[in-house]
C-alpha cells in the first residue's frame, strides 16, 4: 500500500505532501467544525494528529472513528501548530477498516492497572506502555546479533526439545505423546518411556549451554539465543516458566576474560538502547520510574565491581540487617542479598565469583581449594541475578568425579564427557535472561510486563 509509517511522516514527512496513514484511534475530540484525532500505528510511541474538517465529511462518516478502531486516511501533511508535533494530517479521506465498540473496547483514555492488562494480553500491544515495551525488546533482540556478529561470533540453534539436564535443579518440563489415561509400564511398573516418540524422557530445556559448548570447541566463540523453560513454582516477579536466555560459549577464555565480556555485552546493550530507543526510554522514565534514564547512564559510565562470594559473605555476615534467609558461607545467595549488595553496600552492579560448589552446577571449573568453583554471577540494581555463567572443567578426571558425585547418569552425558576427552580446551560462557534484562532496560518492575505472553504458574491462556 502507499500507506507511510507514523514514524516516518513525524521525523521526515515533508511538508505539503499528499500522504496516507493507517492506524489505531487513541483519541478523538473536537466540535461540529473540526475533529482531531490522534492516530498511532506502533512505529513510534508519539501519535498523528488527523484533522478533519467537518465542511468535508458527515458526522455519520465520522462515527466509526472511536477510540480503538482501525482507520485509513489520506490527506495533505502540514505544518502543525499545537499538537506537539512537527506536522499533522489535514485529512481529505477516510475509510474505518476495523470498527471497535465504545462502549466495550477494553482499553478507555484513563490509565490501565498492569495487573488488569495482562489479563488482556491479546490487546495490551496498543497500549503506550507495551508499544513501548515491544519495541525495546525488538531493539535488544537486535542488537544482541548486532553485538556476536560484529565480534565474530558465531549463532548456534540449541533444541528446545532435549534429553538431556543442563542445569541438573530438577525443574523441566515434559514433553510426551503418551496417553496418559494408560500409560505403558515396565515389568517393575515404571512408565517405559521406550514406547513413546522419542524411545526415551524427552524434555523441554532449562539451557542451552552444554549445546554451546559443543560448538565453541569447534567454532572458537559462539552464543545461543532462544527460549529457555523451568517449571519451578517460583511465583516472583523475576522468574517465567518460559524464558529467553542468551548463552555466549568461548573456547580459550578464562573466568577474568568472561567477566569482561559479560561487563562489555551489558555495557553495549544499554547504550544501545540509549542510543536508539530514546523516545520509548523517555515516556517510561516520565510514567513510571523518573530514574530509568540515569541509572541506565550510570551503570554504563563506572566499572562493575567484582569480588568472591566468600568476600561477600563477610559484608553480608557484618551488615546491620535482618534477613528473611540466614547468611552463612555455602548458603545460596537471595534476590534480598543480591540487591543489598548491589543497591546498599557497593550502589553499582557486582560480580561474584569463586561460589562454594556444592550450590553450582557439575559443569563448573573446580578450584584448587576443594570447596569452590570458577562460577560469576553478575548483580544488579532492582534485578538482583542478570547473569550466571562460569568457566567449565576442561579435565575430563575431574569432570567425571564430579559427575559421579552428583549421581548423575553416566550414559545421559557420555557425548559431553567426550568433548573432555578429544581435543579438550579451556572455555568459559554465560547466560543472560533476556527479559531480566528487559526489565532493566525498561525500568518495568514484573517480568510479566516485559514479554508478550508471559508463562507463570496457573498461567497459560493464550
Ligand atoms: O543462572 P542460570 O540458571 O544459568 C544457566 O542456565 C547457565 N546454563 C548459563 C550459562 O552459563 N550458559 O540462568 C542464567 C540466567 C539467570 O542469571 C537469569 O537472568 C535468567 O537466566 N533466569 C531466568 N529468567 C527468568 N525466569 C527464570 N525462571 C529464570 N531462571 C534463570
Ligand atoms: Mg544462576
Amino acid at each position: 500500500s502507499e500507506r507511510t509509517k507514523v514514524k516516518l511522516l513525524l521525523e521526515s514527512g515533508v511538508v505539503g505532501a499528499e500522504v496516507a496513514a493507517m492506524g489505531w484511534v487513541r483519541t478523538k475530540r473536537g466540535n461540529k467544525n473540526v475533529a482531531f484525532v490522534a492516530l498511532n500505528d506502533g512505529s513510534t510511541i508519539h501519535n498523528i494528529q488527523v484533522v478533519f474538517d467537518m465542511t468535508r465529511f458527515t458526522e455519520e462518516q465520522l462515527k466509526g472513528v472511536t477510540t480503538g478502531a482501525c482507520i485509513a486516511v489520506r490527506g495533505l501533511l502540514v505544518e502543525s501548530p499545537g499538537s506537539g508535533q512537527r506536522v499533522e494530517i489535514q485529512a481529505n479521506y477516510l475509510e474505518v477498516l476495523g470498527e471497535a465498540d465504545a462502549t466495550t473496547y477494553p482499553l478507555q483514555k484513563k490509565g490501565h492497572s498492569m495487573e488488569f492488562l495482562r489479563e488482556i494480553a491479546h490487546l495490551r500491544p496498543r497500549t503506550n506502555t507495551f508499544g513501548a515495551v515491544l519495541r525495546i525488546r525488538h531493539a535488544m533482540a537486535y542488537a544482541i546479533h548486532k553485538y556476536f556478529n560484529d565480534k565474530g561470533f558465531f549463532y548456534i540453534h540449541a533444541p528446545i526439545i532435549t534429553g538431556s539436564d543442563a542445569e541438573g535443579a530438577g525443574a523441566m518440563f515434559r514433553v510426551t505423546t503418551l496417553d496418559l489415561e494408560n500409560l505403558p509400564r515396565t515389568e517393575d511398573g515404571k512408565i517405559d518411556w521406550n514406547e513413546d516418540f522419542f524411545g526415551k524422557e524427552a524434555k523441554l530445556t532449562v539451557s542451552g549451554q552444554l549445546e554451546a559448548e559443543l560448538g565453541a570447541l569447534a567454532l572458537s566463540e559462539v552464543y545461543t539465543f532462544g527460549p529457555t523453560f523451568r517449571a519451578e513454582n517460583s511465583n516472583t516477579p523475576r522468574h517465567l516458566a518460559e524464558f529467553w536466555m542468551i548463552e555466549p560459549e568461548m573456547a580459550f577464555y578464562d573466568i577474568q576474560d568472561n567477566m569482561d565480556l559479560a561487563e562489555d555485552f551489558l555495557k553495549y546493550l544499554i547504550r544501545y538502547a540509549l542510543e536508539n530507543c530514546a523516545d520509548d526510554l523517555e515516556f517510561l522514565n516520565k510514567m513510571y520510574d523518573n530514574e530509568l534514564i540515569d541509572r541506565l547512564k550510570f551503570v554504563i559510565e563506572n566499572p562493575f565491581e567484582r569480588l568472591t562470594y566468600t568476600e561477600a559473605i563477610k559484608i553480608l555476615e557484618a551488615a546491620n540487617q535482618k534477613w528473611e534467609f540466614p547468611v552463612f558461607w555455602g548458603a545460596d545467595l537471595q534476590s534480598e542479598h543480591e540487591r543489598y549488595l548491589v543497591e546498599k553496600h557497593f550502589k553499582k552492579p557486582v560480580i561474584l565469583t569463586n561460589y562454594p560448589k556444592e550450590i553450582k552446577a557439575f559443569y563448573m571449573k573446580q578450584n584448587d581449594d576443594g570447596k569452590t568453583v570458577r562460577a560469576m554471577d553478575v548483580l544488579f540494581p532492582k534485578i538482583g541475578e542478570i547473569i550466571g555463567g562460569s568457566q567449565r572443567e576442561e579435565v575430563y578426571d575431574k569432570l567425571l568425579s564430579r559427575i559421579h558425585e552428583l549421581h548423575i547418569p553416566e550414559k545421559d552425558v557420555w557425548w559431553y564427557l567426550e568433548t573432555r576427552k578429544f581435543g579438550s580446551a579451556p572455555h568459559s560462557g554465560f547466560g543472560l535472561g533476556f527479559e531480566r534484562l528487559l526489565l532493566f532496560v525498561t525500568g518495568m518492575t514484573n517480568i510479566r510486563d516485559v514479554i508478550p505472553f508471559p508463562r507463570t504458574p496457573k498461567n497459560c491462556d493464550f
